[in-house]
């Protein structure tokens, strides 16, 4: 059967990763996670000392540092290894969460990491979740889905995530860094988080993972009917 790109972007915390993990693992598609590779850059420039304004030592280090994903065959998820060394809950802690924004707005940072999404997802049989996958990275995505929720829900899901990894965060805190992020992720000057004009809106507010899945999936198997029946027409013009 054809194989196609999933492109699932949206706001922080409103189950784009786990929604596309499920669906790729129910499609056999690679899962990848765009937003774990700016959390890598954020942690090696962090450890390396190299201030968020120092272009040049930025571009030198993007040219060093190795970002890639291995898979862990325990859990069969993908991880992020920072030249070589799994890192996947360093990425994950509130700190890389605080900065991450500040990084992803670097237009090398997103050249960078782009240019290799892309590479990734060359022979399709992707599902990749985002800010800006469905406008700049695949905006050819046979599938765009755009993830929204209401920002208590969104902050009450992080916390629970953090507490499972016995980080434990007032749920204020994280309103205000989830806030915080979305206005740099959907105000910055390069590719900026927005919907797609032909992502489908998902509103994830008063859904259960599983409906979540279930509606992508759904998405899916109209695309690859109509693209078999030869219907499918394209996708969003740049
Ligand atoms: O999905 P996430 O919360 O792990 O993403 C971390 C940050 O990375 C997020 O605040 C914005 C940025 N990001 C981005 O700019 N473009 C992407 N395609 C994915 C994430």
């Amino acid at each position: 059967m054809r194989k196609i790109v999933i492109a699932i972007d949206g706001y922080s915390s409103c189950g784009k990763s786990t929604t596309a993990k499920a669906v790729a693992a129910e499609l056999g598609y690679a899962y990848i996670d765009s937003g774990a590779m700016y959390r890598g850059v954020t942690l090696y420039l962090l450890e390396h000392g190299i201030p968020f304004d120092d272009l040049p030592r930025i571009e030198q280090a993007l040219q060093e540092m190795h970002i890639t994903f291995k898979r862990n065959r325990k859990t069969g998820r993908n991880e992020l290894c920072l030249d070589g060394v799994i890192r996947e809950d360093e990425i994950r802690q509130m700190r890389i969460s605080n900065s991450v924004s500040e990084v992803s707005v670097i237009p090398a940072v997103r050249h960078a990491m782009v240019a290799q999404q892309q590479r990734m997802g060359r022979k399709r049989g992707v599902v990749m979740d985002g800010r800006d996958i469905g406008t700049t990275v695949f905006p050819d995505a046979e599938v765009k889905i755009f993830m929204t929720a209401d920002v208590l829900t969104r902050a009450l899901r992080r916390q629970e995530e953090l507490a499972l990894k016995q980080e434990h965060v007032p749920v204020e805190d994280i309103v205000e860094n989830l806030r915080k992020r979305d206005h740099l992720d959907s105000t910055r000057a390069e590719s900026p988080l927005r919907r797609a004009s032909d992502a489908v809106l998902l509103d994830t507010t008063h859904m259960m993972i599983d409906e979540q899945v279930d509606f992508v999936l759904e998405r899916v198997s109209a695309t690859l009917f109509s693209l078999a029946a030869g219907g499918w027409q394209g996708s969003e013009q740049k």
